[in-house]
Formats: structure tokens, C-alpha cells, sequence
């Protein structure tokens, strides 16, 4: 069949997107798929109404491509596309509403509260450390932490949006975990790894080739592995997420499992060479192409 692959976009993370847009256009032609591949701009449903696609395989991130809007003009065409659908999007890259979501099933979040820019720029909002962050992006793009009182508060750069997440600083070890599907013959929660980084695990250690060391499956007590498993798969469910979505989690091991912290669910999780969710499957045993593959054959609008 036929599959137009939905990359670049927008978004601050346009780049990251055409690094996952190439990575699974080329998986699926190795699958035996036609592919068209469409960097994603304002003449988007002119080029898929050329296209016209059997499925819809969206590469997209950050917004336009995961917040719902591209799943909306989707589900406008009657095309099947892969990932979450309208409402989970919107909702996962909120990270100020998602948390009351994932509070309302249960799952351990960190406070936060929305405050403006230029707010943020006078004074603490919260007692440091804290966390500043676009409420609606991703790749910690525009993510600052200010670790001590004595810095005042953080210079925010010009281009952050005019309101911002201020989150307190959830300390600890970088664990994340794919799920792909929550339904019955699904595989559903695949892996814990657990990310190791010299600083921050930021935009740089995140896309360059050793910014970070990913060691899957992650070398901590079984009681949290399954926990992450878990609550990934949890969250996935609250959110109403389709095909594959991963969980982002800090552990604070000191603490045991009061320690674990969901940070928040990507639906367009990172499919570039240096990504999480190719070595979870990987580890599971489903190689990159039957990945995308799976992807293409779970797409529904
Ligand atoms: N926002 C990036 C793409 C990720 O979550 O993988
Ligand atoms: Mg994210």
C-alpha cells in the first residue's frame, strides 16, 4: 500500500522531525511500502490530495504535528494515520493539563503552575530548584533549571512563549519507557532504559551521536522496572494514546519507589538514530522496520 510520511513542520523541533521522517520512509520501502515523503507545510492537504495514501505515517513533532491539530485536518481527509488520535495529542503535549490526568489515574507527578514569561523573569515562582519549560514543546527545547536562590530568578530568552510551565526540580536517574498498544494481542509496555549523561540530558545529548549512553534493559530493582511498565502503560490508557507513545519518568533512588516521577508521555516519540523507542523494540526483538511497519498496519482515523 501507499504511506506519505509526515515530516519537518513547523515546530521548534522541525529538524529532529526530518531525522525521524527519513529513518522510517526509508524502513518502510525496505518493508515493501510506497512511500511519498511530505515535509509537512502550509499546502499539506493540497499534497495529500496529490498523494493520496492508503495510510498516513506521521513523523512529525512538537506542534502543528502532535499537539492534534495535524490528527484533525486527518481525520477531516477520512485518512488513517499512525499514532495518537485528536484528543490524546492536545492533551499529552499540554503538560500542565496532562498532569491532572495523570493525577486523576493515580500516577505520581511533580507540581506546577503556569505563569507568564515575564512573571518568571522577576521573581521564584516556586522556591528553587525548579524547572521552566514551554508548556507545549519538546527535545527540552527552551527547558531551564535554576538549581539555587542565590541566581534570582532565569533570563528567559525572547522567544519563549508568553505563559510557561514552572515545575519543581524532580532529581534523579533518566528512565523512560515505549508502549506500543494497550489493546489485547498489542505488545504493550516493551522496556525500561535507563539514559546516562555527563550534564543534562538536553537537545545536544539527546541528537548527537554519544550524547548520552542508553543501557536498556536498565540495571535497577525489578519493583521499579515494573512500576515504569506500569505507569507508562497507564498513562497511555488515561490520555486515550493509540499505537506508540513513551513515558518519560525521573528516579530519586535514595527514595525507593516514592522516588519514581512521570515527567510526561510524547505520542510522536523520537524515531532518529540516536531514539529510545527503536532500542526498546530492538530489545524486544521487533527490528526498526517491522516497527514502522506495525506502526502503518495500527493506523485507524
Ligand atoms: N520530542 C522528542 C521527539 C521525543 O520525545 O522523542
Ligand atoms: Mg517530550
Amino acid at each position: 500500500s501507499r504511506v506519505a510520511v509526515l515530516m519537518g513542520g513547523p515546530s521548534a523541533e522541525r529538524e529532529v522531525s526530518l531525522s525521524s521522517g527519513r529513518e522510517c520512509a526509508k524502513a518502510l520501502r525496505s518493508e515493501g511500502f510506497e512511500v511519498v515523503e511530505i515535509d509537512a507545510g502550509p499546502d499539506l492537504a493540497a499534497r495529500l490530495a496529490e498523494a493520496q495514501p492508503d495510510v498516513v505515517f506521521n513523523a512529525l513533532h512538537g506542534r502543528w504535528g502532535e499537539d492534534g491539530c495535524v490528527q484533525g485536518l486527518l481525520e477531516w481527509l477520512h485518512l488513517p494515520y499512525t499514532h495518537s488520535g485528536v484528543l490524546a495529542s492536545a492533551l499529552a503535549m499540554d503538560k500542565q493539563r496532562s498532569k491532572e490526568v495523570y493525577r486523576a489515574a493515580g500516577l505520581p507527578v511533580v507540581d506546577s503552575v503556569i505563569a507568564t514569561a515575564a512573571e518568571v523573569r522577576q521573581r521564584h515562582v516556586l522556591p528553587p530548584p525548579y524547572v521552566v519549560k514551554p508548556n507545549n514543546e519538546g527535545s527540552s527545547v527552551g527547558v531551564y533549571l535554576i538549581d539555587a536562590e542565590n541566581n534570582g530568578p532565569p533570563q528567559l530568552s525572547d522567544d519563549m512563549p508568553e505563559e510557561v510551565m514552572v515545575e519543581a526540580f524532580a532529581p534523579g536517574r533518566e528512565l523512560t519507557t515505549t508502549v506500543m498498544g494497550a489493546g489485547e494481542n498489542d505488545p504493550g509496555a516493551l522496556a525500561v532504559t535507563d539514559i546516562l549523561t555527563t550534564g543534562w540530558y538536553d537537545y545536544d545529548a539527546k541528537y548527537k551521536e554519544g550524547g548520552s549512553r542508553h543501557v536498556v534493559p536498565a540495571d535497577i530493582p525489578q519493583e521499579i522496572a515494573d512500576a515504569c511498565l506500569d505507569y507508562a502503560l497507564r498513562a497511555h490508557v488515561a490520555l486515550g494514546c493509540r499505537g506508540v507513545s513513551r513515558t518519560d519518568f525521573r528516579w530519586d533512588e535514595g527514595r525507593g519507589l516514592a522516588g519514581l516521577i512521570l515527567l510526561e508521555t510524547n505520542t510522536q516519540p523520537g524515531m532518529t538514530p540516536t531514539s529510545l523507542v527503536p532500542e526498546q523494540a530492538a530489545h524486544q526483538g521487533i527490528d526498526f522496520g517491522r516497527l514502522c511497519a506495525w506502526m502503518v498496519e495500527d493506523a485507524s482515523c
